[in-house]
């Protein structure tokens, strides 16, 4: 395993390339088809590989917590493009999971598409270790703003113990874990959820065993938390009941950051199925999957999740390996404003608004809104107004500059979404 990834790495450097028929990234050749949705800025991303640069927030990140975890094998150079057997399939997706569709999920073909989480390699991951991480770059189709980019970096984890000796091998565990660190009164965690039929134990299980596991799910993620937010005085955690198609029962960790609970990973006990096709029907286990850029943007005190793909030396020199600092903010070149009308029609979806405004102005759109809508009386058309913020995170666009790319995506607009501009 640690052979392909290897090799993974390497090959995911090389530049991708695209046609109407084919598209080669990392090194391998893909056929195009109707499901085919990928764009070439986003396959550009692919070669980026943030998580593997060690003076990089995010890598800064992944070491952080991966210290929490100090046995445990971590994987960190599987390539992106996965089957949609890994990405949903084999994690007990249903048929008809919102989150295949084409309007959520970049898609090289039918069969094949860029993960949109760390999850999709839990499966291959878990045939050979019991204890793993899982770091890589994840892709979904979204809105533009500050806090969200079709890109982003997931930690996956997960830990199996022998059903038979669970019971007594967790509490033996935590025993020894709270002998060592001496750290767990500090954290203020708040845990009212309950097994119910919403969130159930699954069938197979025995309960006891169950209920270790998800003690011990939740002592190594507070841990983790603690030890991430050390320096905050009066960290406050909640768990809060949650549903994902691989886990039952599932649960999410928010922490209260600046007055807000923030969602920061999900988790559950791994569903038996998956376990099974791992070929270890007689282990349970547990496992989470959190969000890099979520922490680092409330750690180092980042304002724009673009910044983090910035290749400005004003951002990049400010971290060290291992170290948080916080953000010194730069000056911010000016912004530019445009808005474009148009008559949207039934298939209209916003995010493939999003993905042209992507495609052409690449990571100088930096907000899209809707700014206004309105329904023609007559002829029951929709209209709709979107403002697009430009504005460079490295350099001073100009007027010029910015009105060829308004008239580009005024173009393409009506050519791709065969929608009529006003
Ligand atoms: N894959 C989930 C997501 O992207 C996160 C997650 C939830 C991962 C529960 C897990 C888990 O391993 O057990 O939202």
């Amino acid at each position: 395993m640690e052979q392909i990834q290897v090799r993974n790495a390497a090959a995911m450097k090389q530049p991708p390339k695209i046609t109407s028929e084919s598209i080669t990234v990392g090194g391998k050749t893909y056929a195009t088809d109707t499901f085919t949705n990928v764009t070439p800025t986003i396959l550009e991303k692919t070669t980026r590989q943030l998580h593997l640069i060690p003076s990089h927030p995010i890598a800064i990140i992944k070491d952080l917590i991966s210290t929490s975890f100090p046995d445990f094998k971590h994987y960190d150079k599987f390539s992106p493009v996965v089957t949609t057997k890994e990405n949903f399939d084999d994690l007990c997706f249903s048929d008809d999971h919102p989150g295949r569709a084409v309007t959520d999920t970049y898609y090289l073909n039918e069969k094949i598409m860029l993960r949109t989480h760390t999850s999709a390699h839990q499966l291959q991951a878990m045939t050979e270790s019991d204890k793993l991480l899982v770091t890589a770059d994840v892709y979904r189709r979204d809105e533009i703003d500050a806090s969200h980019y079709p890109v982003f970096h997931q930690m996956e984890g997960a830990q199996l113990f022998d059903t038979k000796t669970a019971v007594e091998d967790i509490r033996k565990s935590i025993a020894a874990d709270l002998a060592s660190s001496g750290a767990s009164g500090s954290i203020n965690t708040t845990d009212t959820t309950v097994i119910t039929p919403e969130n159930p134990k699954q069938d197979c299980h025995d309960e006891a065993a169950m209920l270790a596991v998800a003690d011990h799910l939740k002592h190594s993620l507070n841990m983790m938390v603690r030890r991430l937010f050390a320096h905050e005085k009066d960290l406050q955690v909640r768990w809060i009941e949650a549903q994902f198609p691989f886990t039952s029962p599932s649960w999410e960790m928010e922490i209260l950051y600046q007055g807000k609970w923030l969602e920061v990973l999900g988790s559950g006990v791994i569903k038996q199925d998956i376990l099974k096709n791992a070929g270890k029907p007689d282990k349970i286990g547990w496992a989470f999957g959190l969000g890099l850029e979520r922490l680092a943007l409330v750690l180092f005190g980042i304002p724009d999740i673009r910044l983090f793909w910035s290749q400005d030396e004003r951002f990049l020199r400010q971290f060290e390996p291992s170290q948080i600092q916080k953000f010194k903010p730069f000056s911010k070149y000016p912004a530019c404003i445009k808005d474009i009308s148009f008559w949207s029609n039934e298939n209209f979806h916003e995010n493939n608004f999003c993905e042209i405004v992507r495609d052409v102005a690449g990571d100088i759109a930096e907000d899209v809104q809707l700014l206004d809508e309105f329904v023609h009386p007559k002829t029951k058309k929709r209209s709709v107004c979107y403002r697009i913020n430009y504005r460079s995170m490295d350099r001073n666009v100009t007027n010029v500059e910015i009105n060829e790319i308004q008239e580009k995506l005024r173009e393409e607009v009506v050519k791709r979404l065969k929608v009529e501009l006003r």
